[in-house]
């Protein structure tokens, strides 16, 4: 397809998702609500052809912002039941801090919001216009940071737990197995509706659902009270990928406060805890026995060494200094970029558990390619930036805006499908994005 119906294609796709009530949904059914970083990625791809609805995008979701500062995961802005687990599970009322107005989930999902507003003042022709925008906006996404530093950050290190998997973004993936086995939920009564939108086969088991819906039972049980909730999850991670968005977020907003002007005080915060940030998440998640970063459970208090498309992930933040840079490239490629594999495969393509079909137990992400990307051209290495942007436009163009692709080239093209939801927001967004390159 040629460069231009691919783009008009794409924008068929989110103005098909765009809702009357000023938000995107990410697939129809599957996800019929706003989700965080969706919308994030949604309003970049959105500012490209229409800046009044990614403004509204952004509003919308900052919108329910709690009192606290906390950015929830979804926003239930209407009614619908092609979802588990919905508002009534999610119950966001159990916290003072919840808005009244409307219901959310009481789970976040990784910062993406500063680097967003950066994006949409960048790409903007008129830059007074989306000044006056960014500025009725960034004081929220500042409230969030130090909603983070001030409760996320247990130990005072720059570095921002999570307390739920679906927080991470990356669901179900294999580097969470590990402390599945310390939990034993109960097998709860439930209706999955994804499994009726998209084949089984491409989604977490009933028994990992038990898991994450036992987190949020706990949680709910503290009325989402971020300290009770750090004593007692069983799940409290330090994901690299958070934290690399968390801090390239940070960056951006320290620009943005200092293109307004006026903001001393936010400026001298963000920088000292970015600089905490960067040196602590380079001490604690680089992990030079694997050659990239991991997670760390501060449960056990232990680095978990699996190698995932969010361990190269600091490149986007600029935290390797050169020479961890080249070692994190060297081990993207030589484990990640073989020829017959797309770049890239969401979980180690050599590891045990890779799977190849699973949501993020192996494929390809047009997100985590966007930032990879990113990442990669921030050290100069262009030909592998070049060789990921191609991979996520060949995936689109062959297979349609799925959620995310099979990353073996072989078995793709026997199989010759996308997974997951179809006319994927983030997925046309993310495309739109990077075909507007000049
Ligand atoms: N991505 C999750 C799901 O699959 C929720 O955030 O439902």
């Amino acid at each position: 397809m040629s460069k231009k119906s691919l783009v008009e294609k794409a924008k068929r796709v989110l103005i098909g998702n765009f809702q009357k009530k000023g938000f995107t949904i990410p697939s129809k059914n599957l996800y019929p609500f706003q989700w965080k970083w969706d919308s994030g990625f949604i309003a970049i791809g959105l500012a490209h052809f229409d800046i009044e609805k990614a403004k509204k995008e952004i509003d919308s979701l900052l919108n329910a912002q709690w009192e606290n500062g906390f950015i929830p995961h979804i926003v239930f802005h209407t009614k619908n039941d092609s979802y588990f687990p919905g508002a009534d599970f999610h119950k966001s009322s159990l916290s003072p801090k919840s808005p009244k107005h409307i219901k959310t989930s009481g789970i976040t999902q990784p910062p993406v919001l500063g680097f967003v507003l950066e994006k949409l003042y960048n790409m903007a022709y008129n830059k007074i216009e989306i000044l006056k925008f960014i500025k009725s906006q960034i004081n929220k996404v500042y409230k969030n940071h130090r909603y983070f530093y001030s409760k996320r950050d247990i130990n005072n290190e720059g570095l921002i737990y999570i307390y739920h998997n679906w927080e991470s973004g990356t669901d179900n993936s294999p580097v969470w197995d590990d402390i599945w086995k310390t939990m034993n939920p109960p097998r709860y009564k439930f209706e999955r509706k994804d499994t009726t939108h998209v084949d089984s086969s491409q989604r977490p088991t009933n028994r990992e659902y038990d898991h994450y819906i036992d987190i949020i039972e706990l949680a709910k049980r503290s009325n989402y009270d971020d300290n009770k909730i750090a004593k007692h999850s069983p799940f409290l991670v330090q994901d690299p990928l958070f934290n690399s968005i968390l801090i390239r977020s940070n960056e951006s907003l320290i620009r943005l406060y200092k293109i307004l002007g006026g903001n001393e005080e936010k400026i001298k915060y963000l920088k000292s805890k970015n600089e905490k940030s960067l040196t602590n998440i380079n001490k604690k998640l680089y992990n030079s026995s694997i050659g990239a970063y991991s997670h760390f459970n501060l449960r056990n208090g232990k680095k978990i060494p699996l190698i995932c498309s969010s361990s190269f992930s600091p490149l986007f933040c600029g935290a390797p200094d050169l020479d961890l840079a080249r070692k994190l490239k060297n081990t993207l490629m030589k484990k990640f970029g073989k020829h017959d594999y797309y770049l890239c495969s969401s979980f180690d393509p050599e590891g045990k558990k890779h799977d190849q079909k699973k949501y993020w137990r192996g494929p390809v992400w047009i997100n985590l390619n966007w930032i990879l990307y990113h990442g990669l051209k921030r050290y100069r290495y262009e030909e592998i930036a070049k060789r990921i942007k191609n991979d996520s436009l060949e995936l689109v163009d062959k297979f349609g805006f799925y959620e995310y692709f099979n990353p073996s080239k072989k078995t793709s093209k026997e199989s010759n499908i996308g997974y997951g939801g179809e006319n994927f927001s983030w997925t046309a967004a993310l495309t739109i994005d990077f075909l507007s390159e000049k």
